[in-house]
């Protein structure tokens, strides 16, 4: 079996040379889900970042990464990475407010190659694929009608139109309450297994890391300290 993402040696400073992730490999196999756990600050989210390629622009990373078989530049990228989307903390800011919903997805499937005659029903297929039982209602609604799960839904369906191999949730659930948070986790599992997708879940949640993933990876101001297996969820 491939993998998803290959990390080897991956390290990330700041312009005067300090170390925020030190020399740090890690891999997920095609289809895994694993979590990435560890202490506010021990570098979780730079982690997701070079593995994005949206690192800030005053952070330099080194080492090597493989998205899907493919060496990729750690770090910053000029434009999107092919194979992995990101799915962040807070969708209230991920989304556009000033574009309706089937826009921004539309937007999106266009820039990765579906046709325009199709797009408007991919984007249907997405928005039902994450849970939404009136998808054609949907397209129409700008991010300020929707409740927080529903927009962190549509930023799911989003990241799902590049067809990614690798979706990255960086802190997915924090801004949401409990309900909200099973419903999106929900989603994501249920398109994760529909789509064959890689899953990078940072969380602080150990029930959410031990139910929802196969393995998590434990993180340490920068370094990577240790590995456990989960409990199948
Ligand atoms: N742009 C930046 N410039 C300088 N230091 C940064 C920058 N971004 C993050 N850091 C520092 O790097 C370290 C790791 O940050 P990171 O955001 O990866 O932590 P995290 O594990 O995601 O924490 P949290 O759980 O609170 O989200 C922290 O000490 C943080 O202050
Ligand atoms: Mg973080």
């Amino acid at each position: 079996m491939g993998h998803a993402v290959h990390v080897r040696r991956l390290s990330v400073h700041t312009a005067a040379g300090a170390r925020l992730v030190s020399d740090i490999s890690f891999t997920l196999e095609e289809a895994e889900r694993v979590a990435l756990v560890g202490a506010s600050g021990s570098g979780k989210s730079l982690t997701a970042a070079a593995v994005l390629g949206t690192l800030p622009v005053t952070l330099n990373a080194s080492g090597a990464i493989s998205v899907c078989g493919c060496d990729v530049r750690p770090g910053r990228l000029p434009r999107s990475r092919t194979g992995v989307a990101a799915v962040h903390q807070d969708p209230s800011t991920a989304l556009n407010p000033l574009l309706r919903v089937g826009d921004q997805l539309d937007l999106v499937l266009r820039a990765h190659g579906t046709r325009a005659a199709v797009a408007t029903s991919v984007a249907t297929s997405l928005l039902e694929d994450v849970g939404f039982e009136d998808p054609d209602k949907l397209l129409w609604r700008y991010p300020a009608e929707l409740s927080g799960g529903q927009r962190q839904r549509v930023c799911l369906a989003i990241a799902l139109a590049c067809r990614p191999k690798l979706l990255v949730a960086d802190e997915p659930t924090t801004a949401l309450d409990v309900d909200t948070q099973e419903q999106v986790l929900d989603a994501i599992e249920r398109v994760r297994q529909r789509h064959g997708t890689a899953l990078m879940l940072i969380t602080h949640d150990r029930r959410v890391a031990a139910t929802r993933t196969d393995r998590s990876i434990r993180m340490a101001q920068g370094e990577l300290i240790d590995e456990a297996t989960g409990v199948q969820g």
